[in-house]
């Protein structure tokens, strides 16, 4: 019954995270395109740094934008934070109650790394902290002024995160770390550096004295990193939906590919928000593009080799998925754990293997996403015989 519950807990989080997420990435999309939208005004006051107009849901906005801070502070100030608060907890939340309750299904996975819960979960939550700690430090060495050479570096410490988790977590739960990892950072970039940078600011304007300029610089910064980290963050948080993105190899390739092209997206955006045309906002689909392709075609399964004459039968397809599958994938699991088949997903006959036979390839044979952290520790032998019976069934 506790698994049921369960169950009801992750839908429900899921729900939650979903829905802060489209509203915090929502409306920072938003103001990033106000922002680069902005045009001089004729007649506005001398403070007014630029403004927009826009139309929507029956009438017309006209934004301003103040560089340092109208003449006189207004009574009501909109502040944009706690959608980003939102977005982490109920994500860390989600994140506890698949890996961490479920570890031994999804977190851990013993070909890579023999864990008990308890040092999976201590690593997950000491590397989140860490990985806070490295780039923030990253930022604020001297290294951080330049916003480029600063980026290259964040990359990296991306990429080797990367790398770092798929020496000890299931490949899923790496893939899936490394996008928590900088999510982490982006809220942490609002909470620790965005928000208390902007209420100093507002302080020092109702003091009557200028702001130190090195809080907006340092804000700059870091949405600038939240701007690009958006869109390869949520191909993370997606992909462990489907196995081919951590079925493969050196999941740090992926990773790679990943940020580059949802950085490269992004740019196209804000170069065309800010006006820009020609090359400046011609390059980036093509390249994005190719690199999508080439990420396909990198991550596709390698075949795996059988003698072409070995026969098999019903019998042996029967014995691999009642040894590896049905323990969890039955009408009345008997794994501990297990209240109902997951995903409703019963493999208890051949006919129901041929029933899901696109998903049982995609999941055992194409990849070792199932059984989850390879449980019933199923072999590559066995995997063939699985995928040759799909083929030809
Ligand atoms: C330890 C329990 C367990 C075992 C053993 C297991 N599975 Fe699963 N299976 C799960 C869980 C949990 C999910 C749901 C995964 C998720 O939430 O993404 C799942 C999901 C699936 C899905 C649906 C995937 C989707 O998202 O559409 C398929 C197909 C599947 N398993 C096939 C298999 C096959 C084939 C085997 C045997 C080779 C197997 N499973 C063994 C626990 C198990």
């Amino acid at each position: 019954m506790a698994d049921y519950w369960m169950e009801w807990a992750s839908l429900l989080l899921r729900w939650l995270h979903v829905i802060t997420a489209i509203a915090w990435i929502g409306s920072s999309f938003y103001f990033v395109w106000l922002d680069l939208s902005l045009r001089k005004a004729e007649r506005s006051p001398k403070s007014v740094y630029g403004e927009s107009w826009s139309v929507h849901g029956g009438g017309f906005y006209h934004v301003q934008k103040y560089l340092v801070a109208p003449d006189t502070m207004p009574k009501e100030l909109h502040w944009f934070k706690y959608e980003s608060y939102f977005t982490w907890v109920s994500g860390f939340s989600l994140l506890a109650v698949t890996y961490y309750w479920g570890a031994q299904v999804f977190l851990i996975d013993p070909s890579v790394a023999d864990l008990s819960v308890t040092q999976a979960v201590g690593l997950s939550l000491g590397s989140l902290a860490l990985g806070w700690f490295i780039y923030d430090g990253l930022c604020k060495t001297p290294i951080g002024k330049d916003l480029r050479v600063l980026g290259i570096l964040v990359y990296a410490v991306v990429v080797a995160s990367a790398y770092a988790y798929s020496e000890i977590f299931s490949s899923r739960a790496a893939l899936l770390h490394v996008g928590a990892l900088v999510a982490t950072w982006m809220t942490g970039n609002v909470f620790f550096i965005i928000i208390p940078n902007q209420k100093k600011v507002v302080a020092s304007l109702q003091r009557g004295e200028a702001p130190d300029p090195t809080l907006g610089q340092q804000a700059k910064q870091r949405s600038t990193h939240n701007n690009y980290l958006t869109l390869p963050v949520l191909f993370m948080m997606l992909s462990n939906h489907y196995p081919m993105t951590f079925a493969g190899e050196d999941l740090w390739i992926l990773v790679a590919l990943v940020v580059l092209i949802g950085a490269i997206i992004r740019d196209y955006f804000n170069a065309g928000h800010a006006g820009a045309d020609g090359f400046r906002v011609k390059w980036q689909w093509p390249v994005a593009s190719a690199l999508i392709v080439t990420l396909a075609v990198w991550a596709r399964p390698t075949a795996i080799s059988l003698d072409s004459h070995q026969i098999i039968e019903n019998k042996d397809v029967e014995i691999i998925v009642s040894t590896h599958c049905t323990g969890c994938h039955a009408a009345q699991p008997t794994m501990s754990g297990f209240s109902a088949p997951p995903k409703g997903v019963v493999l208890e006959t051949l006919a129901d293997v041929q029933r899901y036979k696109q998903q049982v390839y995609a999941q055992s044979v194409a990849s070792e996403a199932m059984p989850p952290g390879n449980l019933t520790q199923m072999t590559a032998g066995e995997r063939a015989i699985l995928g040759r019976w799909l083929e030809t069934h």
